[in-house]
Parts: C-alpha cells; structure tokens; sequence
C-alpha cells in the first residue's frame, strides 16, 4: 500500500477526478477527506466509498471562504491529529468570450481556482510543517499552460497555480514539504460533457493517444506525487493530457 494510513484532504472529491483520486489514495490505504461544496453529490461518494471498505469522510466547504478552510482543516486535525497529503483539485469553469465575460465571471473562477488553492494550502502548511513534512498537489489544465479560446478566467487560474506551486517549491522544501502541479488535458468528466460530440471528436483527432483523459489517469498522477516514491519531485508540472501539446 502506498499511502498507508496517510491523511489527505482531496478538494472537489465528490465527484469527476477529485472521486477516482479519492477511490484511488482509498485503495492504498490512505484516510481521505472528500472537501466539497456539493453536498449531496459528497453524500453519496462518502457512502459509496464507505460500503466498498474504504476510511472515507466527507466535509463540506466552500474553498473561496477562508473561515470554511480554517473550519475544514481544524476538523481534520483534530479528528485525524494530522494532514499528510492535499490536492488541491476543486475547481469551476464560467467560459465567455474576453469581450463578453462578465466581472463576476471573472471573478468567481479566480475566487475558486486560484484564491481558494491558496486558502486551503495556507491553511494546512502549518501543520504540514510541525509534523515534519507533506505533499501538496495542485491542479492545472492545458488552457493555463497554453490559453483557450472562451478561457480568460480559467487560464489567469490555471497559470497561476504552477506560479505558486514552484514558488512553494522553493519555499517549503527545506521543511520537508513537496509542490507539485498536475496538468490535466482533456478528461471525460462534467466539465466536458457541455462539448458537442463533434467537437469531442476533432479534441481526439489531435491527441497522439487518440482518446481524452479518464479521471483514473489524473488520479494515478496525483498518487504518484502523493507517494513516498515521489520524494525527490517538487516544483514539477506534470502533464497528463495524453501529449496534446508538447
Ligand atoms: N475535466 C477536464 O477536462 C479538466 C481538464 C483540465 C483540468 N481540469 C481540472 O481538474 C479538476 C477537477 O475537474 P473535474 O473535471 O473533475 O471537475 P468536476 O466539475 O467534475 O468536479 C469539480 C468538483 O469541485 C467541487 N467544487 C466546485 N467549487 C467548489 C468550491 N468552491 N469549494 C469546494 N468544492 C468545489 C464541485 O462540487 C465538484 O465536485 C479541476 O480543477 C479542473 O479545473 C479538468
């Protein structure tokens, strides 16, 4: 087992990615906090992962409120004395066009994307730091590497992250913590179930392994970072988007 009784917190479990990766650390012996809005949708990956066997909590916050992260993080450590792991995986999209996305817009995603990231690694360094050590993991996309048309907000995001991920890299690795960014590229979840299917089909066409990303694939990365077998990666981008851009 690879995260033997190792306490993560994944953001935006409930569902997509944030579940296989919950499913996944679950399998390898990790305690896991689902961190979720949603509270239904967390509900019921809790019970889910509960009935196949598996240390499952769920928690709901909201990551852009900086008291709900105290909140969460408090609750964890006095629950679980300690927080070994956390991906920072929530995330939303609201896509317009520069001319028409609205401040809101604009907004809401940075609140969530790239203030909420913030937060919540924020709120758990302390404690990463006291115990000696952790591995944070955050979520980027390909539109904050190489932009997307409709994407201004989501980019400005996305980008950011692998900013503060070398940057905590750098900052935190003499207290024993790694940073490290996972870059997803096209991966069959709710976000992209909006495409229509002949968009979907010309996105494939131009991946070298002619098919989008399964949730277990990101999943697989953010285990591998999360692992003891990982010590030696901090500040890496690692890109799992089946060589879409290269
Ligand atoms: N699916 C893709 O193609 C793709 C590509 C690149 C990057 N990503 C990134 O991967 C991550 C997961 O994507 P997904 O496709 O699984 O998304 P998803 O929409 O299926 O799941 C996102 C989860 O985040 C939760 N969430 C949203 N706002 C929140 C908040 N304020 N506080 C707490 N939880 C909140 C939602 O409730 C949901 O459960 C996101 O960061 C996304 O930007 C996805």
């Amino acid at each position: 087992m690879r995260l033997k009784d190792k306490v993560a917190i994944i953001t935006g479990g409930a569902q997509g990615i944030g579940f296989a990766a919950a499913k996944r650390f679950s399998e390898e012996g990790a305690i896991v906090v689902i961190a979720d809005f949603n509270e239904a949708q967390g509900r019921n990956a809790e019970s889910e992962l509960q009935n196949a066997g598996a240390q499952v909590s769920f928690i709901q916050v909201d990551i852009s409120n900086r008291e709900q992260v105290d909140r969460l993080v408090g609750k964890v450590i006095e629950t679980f004395g300690k927080i070994d792991i956390l991906v920072n995986n929530a995330g939303i999209t609201r896509d317009a066009m520069l001319t028409k996305m609205s401040e809101k817009d604009f907004q809401d995603v940075i609140q969530v994307n790239l203030t909420g990231v913030f937060h919540c690694t924020q709120a758990v360094v302390p404690h990463m730091v006291a115990a000696g050590g952790g591995k944070i993991i955050s979520t980027s996309s390909v539109t904050g590497v190489y932009g997307n048309v409709g994407q201004t907000n989501y980019a400005a995001a996305k980008a950011a992250i692998i900013g503060m991920t070398k940057t905590w890299a750098k900052e935190l690795g003499r207290k024993g913590i790694r940073a490290n960014a996972v870059v997803p590229g096209f991966t069959e979840m709710s976000m992209v179930t909006t495409v229509p299917e002949k968009v979907i089909e010309s996105i494939k066409s131009m991946i070298p392994v002619q098919r989008l990303g399964k949730p277990e694939d990101i999943a697989n990365a953010y285990l591998f970072l999360a692992s003891d077998e990982a010590d030696y990666v901090n500040g890496a981008v690692l890109h799992v988007d089946g060589g879409i851009m290269m």
